[in-house]
């Protein structure tokens, strides 16, 4: 096999990076096949990337024998049964994050995933592969802050999108399973530990909306690590400036910061606001690389035959970590994990 024939699921906001990468910027990658429960979606597979094999049903699309691997884009809910059923028909997956919505399912897709040691599976933990994120794990593989001890982790949606997180407040399942599990993955990541405990708590101030439909718009979690190390997660959902992605991890010997100031480029604008320097807009911009070096990344572990660095394991403990840190935040208490 030279070029991975890959079959999309799903091609709303993020579906449509991954299609695009996968058409247009990995060479070793076609995409042959798309399936959406929402006909606009597959036309716009059609006349963007001249893909014949469109499809309504996911199983209709597996029996296509041309498909080596599926990427998984559609709604969390439908992940961990796609994953399933796609590992049964033989092919490989990449399924975008969250693995699933409750533990059970990730359970068995994880099940799935272990019968099938002769597929790949690949989850998509992106910030891994941003080249700002991988660096900062390599100075720290190689010792530049000596032990690292503590990860304090901040993502805030920008404020010019909260009239979607307002309405999707009532289903999000709550502030921390919705916007923390990029940061819980990459505190394991960068600890090399698993978090035993946790306390969260939340609030709102600014948008009444988000404590009427039982979430928050703030939320705010402290994890105690079995190796002793301590992670904060503080997840937003109004941040006037953009889309602030900014995680710092101190260590014995120094201290790491990544995406202080969330700077769209390297611009300076002085002008009457003073000195400026402009902000990322939001996780496409952010993230537009990562995507791309992910998807790079599980198609040469299928072609090379080697077994991705992010795992099905690493999408169960998130979603654990998830639910622990959701339990707290509801109940007010510290919680086991
Ligand atoms: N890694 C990241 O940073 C990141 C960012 C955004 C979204 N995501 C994840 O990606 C997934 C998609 O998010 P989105 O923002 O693109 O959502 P979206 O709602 O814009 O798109 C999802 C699409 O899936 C399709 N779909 C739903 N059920 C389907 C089914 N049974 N079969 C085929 N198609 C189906 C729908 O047509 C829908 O348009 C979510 O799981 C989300 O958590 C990850």
């Amino acid at each position: 096999m030279d070029k991975v024939r890959v079959g999309i699921a799903g091609l709303g906001r993020l579906g449509k990076v991954h299609a695009n990468n996968i058409a247009n910027k990995i060479k070793n990658a076609e995409l042959v096949a798309a399936c959406s429960i929402v006909q606009d979606e597959l036309d716009y597979a059609k006349k963007e990337f001249g893909v014949k094999s469109l499809y309504t049903d996911f199983h209709e699309m597996l029996k296509n024998p041309d498909i080596d691997a599926v990427a998984i884009v559609t709604t969390s809910s439908e992940h961990c049964w796609q994953i399933e059923a796609a590992m049964n028909a033989g092919k490989h997956v990449f399924s975008d994050k969250p693995l699933g919505v409750n533990l059970e399912e990730c359970l068995q897709a994880k099940a799935a995933v272990d019968a099938h040691p002769e597929l790949k599976f690949f989850l998509g933990f992106m910030r891994r592969f941003d080249p700002s994120y991988s660096y900062a794990k390599k100075k720290i593989d190689e010792g530049a802050i000596g032990k690292p001890y503590l990860v304090k982790a901040t993502g805030i949606d920008p404020e010019a999108t909260v009239e979607g997180s307002i309405r999707f407040a009532k289903n999000s399942g709550g502030i921390f399973l919705d916007m923390s599990v990029h940061d819980i993955d990459l505190m394991r990541w960068f600890l090399g530990a698993d978090p035993k405990e946790v306390y969260a708590t939340g609030c709102t101030f600014k948008h009444p909306e988000f404590a009427e439909a039982g979430d928050d718009e703030t939320g705010v979690a402290m994890y105690k690590f079995d190796n002793g190390a301590i992670g904060t997660i503080h997840v937003g959902r109004t941040a006037p400036h953009g889309y602030h992605i900014e995680t710092e991890i101190v260590g014995t010997e120094g201290t790491l910061r990544i995406s202080p100031v969330p700077e769209k480029n390297l611009t300076m604008i002085y002008n009457e606001h003073g000195a400026v320097k402009e902000c990322i807009e939001n996780f496409q911009i952010r993230f537009d690389e990562a995507y791309r070096i992910e998807m790079e990344y599980f198609i040469d572990c299928v072609l090379n035959d080697e077994k991705p660095s992010v795992t099905v394991e690493d999408g169960v403990e998130s979603t654990r970590i998830g639910f622990a840190t959701t339990e707290s935040w509801k109940t007010g208490g510290i919680v086991k994990i």
